[in-house]
């Protein structure tokens, strides 16, 4: 029996938690919702500003309809704000 992992099967059998930064823009936003779309993972936002944060999760939980989407406010250019997020 051909006991290999896809990708996908991999995905299935070890939900974990994704962290995708610039969530809000046009690649982190695909790359969030393809995750929320194809996998157990939960999905946490990385976002700077919490419209767009809130713009960004609505759209992906309406589109793909996981509700294991959430979002955390950083800033990556601030050493202490990625120390904050680090420590919740
Ligand atoms: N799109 C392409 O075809 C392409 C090709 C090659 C390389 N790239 C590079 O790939 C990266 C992403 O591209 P993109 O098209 O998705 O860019 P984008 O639409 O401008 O998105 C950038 C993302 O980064 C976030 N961001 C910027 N500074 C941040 C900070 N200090 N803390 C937290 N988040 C911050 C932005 O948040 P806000 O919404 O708050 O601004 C936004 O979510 C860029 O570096 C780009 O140069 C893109």
């Amino acid at each position: 029996m051909d006991t290999e992992l896809t990708d996908e099967t991999r995905h299935r059998e070890s939900p974990r938690v994704a962290l995708v930064t610039g969530a809000t823009g046009a690649i982190g936003k695909a790359i969030a919702r393809r995750i929320a779309a194809r996998s157990e993972h939960e999905v946490v936002l990385l976002c700077r500003d919490a419209a767009k944060a809130e713009a960004a999760l609505a759209d992906i939980q309406r589109r793909t309809g996981n509700p294991r989407v959430r979002y955390a406010l950083v800033d990556l250019a601030r050493q202490a704000s990625i120390a904050a997020l680090a420590a919740c």
